[in-house]
Order: C-alpha cells, then structure tokens, then sequence
C-alpha cells in the first residue's frame, strides 16, 4: 500500500463539481482515518464554466476545496475548447507529476483530461463509467465512450453501466460502486429541505409547480425542439406554474425563438444546489433533458418527463418513475398528464439501485489500494 497518493482532480462544468464534492469528502474523511496514508489531492478546473452561479457557489456550497488551478478556457467550439484544455492540462501534469487523476462524467473537460492523462502514462480514473445513450450524435456519448476506452480504473454507478463496458470489451479495472451523485444528494437533502426558502419566496406551493430544465445541444441548437418543448410548457403552465431556471445558452437559444415572458412561466437565473433540489422536492413532476436531474427526479420521488429521444439512465424508466418524451409538443403533455393523473399506474418504491450514499468511500478504498502503473 502507499504512503501517500498524489491526486488530480479534473472539473469544468456544473455536473462535475457535484460528482466531486462527494469524491473529495470521501478523500477527507480517509485522510482523518488513515493519517499514515494521506491521499493529496489537487483541484484542476478547466475553465468550462465560469459564471459565478454556473461555478463559484458549488465549490462554497458543497465545500470543495479551491481548485489550484484554473485554466480559464471559457466558452468555444468543441475544438476550440478541447485543444485548449489539453494543452493547459499538459502542463499542469507535467509539473505535479500525480499518480492518479480523476476525471468524471461526460464532458469536453472529461475528456480532454482523459487523453493528456492516458497519454502520460499516468493512472486514470473515470469516475461515473459505462454510460450509453447509443447516440453518438450527442458530443456527450462521445466524450463517455473515448473516455472509458483509455481509462484504467472505471467506477460504474450502476450494473447497466458495467454490462455496457463489457460490450465493449472492457472488463479490468471496472467497479460498480454506486452514483457518486445520489451520494451528494443523500448528504445535502435535508440541508436543502431546512435551509432553502425558494419555494416560499418565489410563492410557489408544494406540489402545485411543475420544474423544468433544459440545455442539451440537441434541443437549444435546434429552434424547432426548442419552440416544441415551449410550447408544451405554455399549455401546462394554464393549469400549473411553471418554474424553469434558465441555462445560458438556453437563454441565447430562447432569445432567437422571441419567447417573451408568460404569465404563468416562471423563467429564473441558473441555481445553486441547495435551491434547485429544494425546488424538486416539492415539484408534481419535472420536464428535463439533464441526466442529473432525471436521476434526483427518481430519488426524490418525483415524476419526471424526459425531453429527449433516450437517456442513459434507463433504471428511472423502468421503475415507471420516467417517461420519454422527446420533443414533440403533444406528447410531452400527453406524458405529463398521464404521469400526474394515471393513479393505477404503480410506480416502484426508488430502491438501492444508485447505492447506498457512499460511493465515493468505495472508490476512495479502491484508489488507496491500487497498483501504481
Ligand atoms: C456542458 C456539457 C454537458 C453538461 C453541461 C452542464 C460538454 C460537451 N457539454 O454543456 O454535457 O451536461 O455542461 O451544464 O462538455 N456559458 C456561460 N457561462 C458559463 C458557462 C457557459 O454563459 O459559466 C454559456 C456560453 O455561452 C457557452 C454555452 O453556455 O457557449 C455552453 O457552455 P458549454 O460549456 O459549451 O456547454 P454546456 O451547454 O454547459
């Protein structure tokens, strides 16, 4: 066993510094534990995200430790982004010379970490591994699929995500250790539940909104999803408050389409983790294209009505909790009544199927124990 292991940490975007919240209390923890086998570990944040309310108030939130780096890439192309990460992380591997670095989920930062890593002869770790939507269109599965294939040590959420791996062919080094997410959601429900007062500021009532989400390239570059998805929202919102917290290139992409306000639409800034659980909460039901809040949906037992083709988190569907909707107007009202009304409609009890909260101590255990390369 080692003495000591030096960790990077890669993150850029919203989703990943939830993961690695859980991640880097896990590392916390066992440094309390085992202080003759301290485990360092070295925030690297790619820049991906840089608003205040896209970043900053994760890290104060969740109390992560500051990132020792931050390459400030911001916003471009794919291309343009990637080859800028790469080129920054370069260096800051070079010089930190770590054993191991961490890399999560599926985005351009993920992946740009994953190949300089790889490429280094250093140890990889790709922390929510074995994912698919089968849709390569989506920049996400391709980041995922090139991920897993040069990552040595892949921490699956699920038994899904192991068997999709070994169809892959990639069998060593896989761990199903439970979503580093349900983790992170696990430990901050209550404090969301005591300490955020968003629904009575905005004057909403429990179970009287519906929340809605949306980001993904596939439904904000294409205006006709986009105008679909608002539509539908404008018909529920006759009955319901809508309440949708605005991603920015949604805001770009909304701007186009010449959405102006409705009255029975809420539209908000980007929110903290605090607000936006204590929202799902008490929501009736959740109109997404996020992965992330599919899965809270299923966790905090809410229904949630998927505004895409496929999702990768196929549990939530079914256990009868998620519908897929894609983007047509009429049925993703179709699905949102039918969700809400259909009372014979017997949901299953959410399960374990996520793990039981400590992912990130299982994969922290792993890590110590590795064999160097
Ligand atoms: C990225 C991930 C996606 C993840 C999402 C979470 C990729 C390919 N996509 O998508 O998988 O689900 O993060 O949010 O990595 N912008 C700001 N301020 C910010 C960040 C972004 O204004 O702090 C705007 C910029 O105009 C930018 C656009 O949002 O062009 C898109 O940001 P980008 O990082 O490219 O991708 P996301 O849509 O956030």
């Amino acid at each position: 066993m080692m003495s000591s292991l030096k960790i990077i940490t890669v993150v850029g975007a919203r989703p990943q510094f939830i993961k690695a919240s859980a991640v880097s209390r896990a590392i916390q923890h066992w440094n309390l534990e085992h202080p003759d086998q301290r485990l360092e570990e070295i925030i690297v944040h790619t820049g991906q995200h840089y608003d205040y309310n896209m970043s900053d108030i994760f890290f104060e939130q969740l109390n992560i430790p500051k990132p020792r780096v931050n390459l400030e890439v911001g916003s471009g192309s794919h291309g343009f982004q990637t080859a800028r990460m790469i080129e920054g992380f370069e260096q800051i591997l070079e010089k930190e010379k770590p054993d191991l670095v961490f890399t999560y989920g599926d985005t351009n930062s993920t992946l740009a970490a994953a190949l300089v890593t790889s490429k280094q002869g250093v140890l990889l770790a790709h922390v929510e591994a074995g994912l698919r939507s089968y849709n390569m269109k989506m920049p996400e599965e391709v980041n995922r699929v090139l991920t897993d294939h040069i990552s040595n040590l892949l921490f699956c959420p699920t038994n899904i995500a192991r068997v999709n791996l070994m169809a892959e062919g990639i069998r060593e080094g896989v761990y199903v250790v439970g979503d580093v997410m349900y983790d992170t959601l696990l430990h901050y429900s209550n404090l969301a539940r005591e300490s955020s007062c968003i629904v009575g500021s905005l004057g909403l009532k429990s179970k009287k909104y519906v929340l809605c989400t949306v980001h993904r390239a596939e439904n904000t570059d294409n205006l006709h999803s986009l105008s679909n998805i608002m539509g539908s929202l404008q018909k529920i919102a006759q009955e319901y408050t809508v309440v949708f917290p605005v991603h920015p290139r949604t805001l770009a992409a909304l701007k186009l389409i010449g959405i102006s306000e409705t009255s029975n639409i809420m539209f908000l800034e980007p929110l903290n983790y605090l607000d936006i659980i204590r929202l799902q909460q008490e929501a009736i039901a959740i109109l997404t294209d996020s992965g992330g809040v599919q899965k809270e949906a299923f966790i905090n037992q809410v229904p949630c009505i998927t505004l895409r083709n496929e999702t990768e988190w196929v549990e939530t569907v079914e256990s009868g909790w998620n519908i897929i909707a894609g983007t047509n107007e009429e049925l993703i009202i179709q699905a949102f009544y039918s969700m809400i009304n259909n009372q014979s409609f017997e949901k299953e009890k959410v399960s374990n199927i996520y793990g039981n909260g400590n992912a990130a101590d299982k994969i922290i255990e792993i890590i110590a124990n590795v064999k160097l390369i």
